[in-house]
Formats: C-alpha cells, structure tokens, sequence
C-alpha cells in the first residue's frame, strides 16, 4: 500500500549552488560528516521544535541515527535533484539550523523549509535563508514559483513569507500532525516574474552589500 505520508518528489533539471552567503551566515551543502554537529543542535533545540516539526519528538540525546539517515537521504535527493537542504552556518562556524528546496509539492514549483536553532533565532537567520533559496530556487530553468507552507499558529514561521513579499495563496489540511498545530497549513507563494521587484529581493540585495 501507498505510504500517503511520503510525497511523490519531482527532479528539477539543475541544482542550485553548493553555498549561499546571507550576510554574516551561510547556507551549505549538508555532508555526511556533520552528523555530530547537527546532531547536538537538535538536541539543544528539541523543545523548541517539537511544537511544528513532527520528526522532533523522535529526538533522542543518546541516539544519532536521526540525523544519520536525515543526512544520508539528503545527499541522496540532491544527486537526483528533489530536494536541496542546507546547513545554516553562522558567523563563528556553529550550525544554526537547516533549510531546503523540496521538490514535494506539483512539479515546477519547490517548497522551501527551515528551522533555527533556539538559542539563534531573531536574528533573521530564517528571514535571509528563505530570501537565498526563493532566489536560487526560482533561477533553475523549470522552476515557475516557490511556496512556503506552515501551521496557521505558527504566527513566527509565517513572518517570514509575508516579510519576504510572498502573497498568501489558500490554507490546506496539514499532512501530518504536529503537537502545536491547528492541521491547517497557510500556503504563500513566490512566482519568479514576481520575486525581482519584490521585499525579499530587496532585502536580499541589501544582505549582500
Ligand atoms: C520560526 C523560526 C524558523 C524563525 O526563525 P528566526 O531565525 O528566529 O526568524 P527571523 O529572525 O527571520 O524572524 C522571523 C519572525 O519571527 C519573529 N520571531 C522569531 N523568534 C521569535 C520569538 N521567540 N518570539 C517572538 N517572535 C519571534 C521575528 O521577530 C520575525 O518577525 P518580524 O518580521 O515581525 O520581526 C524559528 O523560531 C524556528 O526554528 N521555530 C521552530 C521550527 C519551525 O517552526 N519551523 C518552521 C516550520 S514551517
């Protein structure tokens, strides 16, 4: 039988970069090696992700096999192009958190996702990561349009689209439950004709100066 809870993925034509600079952090390709360290920051931000991210509670301080096969089966989707997840480095080379391209949703279009360490946040660090991907996401050739989707109480997450000038497109049942969430998921997107003039590649710009 189907598992409904895993997403047909679509393979887009090229990859994004390796590395995105978003002022004093990056965004980078996850590798293998960073089991440890990754690790180590889902454990230290365990509580604070539990409410919206359903693969937090499977946390374990003890057990690094969440984050060996999280990272075995990202560098697997990107050699055949589904899904692009980067480590957030911060300025002092801590991972600050994770985000991503996902080929999830229709073909032609990539999710983006993320989270940022609890002791990292406010610092618009989900902000720039999201402005970095729109704008690498919507420069591959067979991509028309970015979406960001979150759980209607997850009012922080939903900052960050609405900063970045994405317009609100509808809200859906969410596919899996979180121990936060309404099971309604708020739906913005991005489409590349849109994103030049927009807030985001604005505040992009100005990141980069
Ligand atoms: C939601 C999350 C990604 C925001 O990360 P961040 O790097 O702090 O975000 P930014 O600094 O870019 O700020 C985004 C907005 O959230 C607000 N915010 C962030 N942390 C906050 C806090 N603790 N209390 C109140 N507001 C907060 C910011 O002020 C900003 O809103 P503004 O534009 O009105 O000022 C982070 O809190 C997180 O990882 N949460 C848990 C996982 C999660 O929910 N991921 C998203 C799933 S869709």
């Amino acid at each position: 039988m189907a598992d409904v809870t895993k997403p047909v993925l679509w393979s887009t034509s090229e990859s994004p970069p390796d590395v995105l600079p978003i002022g004093d952090a990056t965004l980078r390709r996850w590798r293998l090696e960073d089991v440890p360290a990754l690790h180590q920051a889902c454990v230290e931000s365990q509580a604070h992700l539990i409410p919206f991210m359903p693969w937090a509670v499977h946390i374990t301080a003890e057990d690094t096999t969440n984050a060996e096969t999280y990272l075995a089966g990202t560098v697997a989707k990107w050699a055949d192009r589904t899904t692009f997840d980067y480590a957030i480095v911060d300025a002092d080379g801590a991972i600050s958190g994770s985000c991503g391209l996902m080929g999830r949703i229709e073909p032609g279009s990539l999710e983006i996702g993320y989270w940022v360490h609890v002791d990292r946040t406010r610092r618009g660090l989900a902000t720039r990561a999201a402005a970095a991907l729109t704008e690498a996401g919507l420069a591959i050739a067979d991509v028309e349009r970015v979406e960001i989707h979150h759980d209607s109480a997850n009012t922080m997450s939903g900052r960050v689209p609405e900063r970045l000038g994405y317009v609100r497109l509808r809200e859906q049942p969410a596919d899996i439950p979180t121990d936060a969430g309404t099971g309604v998921h708020v739906v913005w997107g991005m489409r590349r004709e849109d994103w030049p003039s927009s807030a985001g590649a604005t505040l992009l710009a100005g990141v980069r100066a």
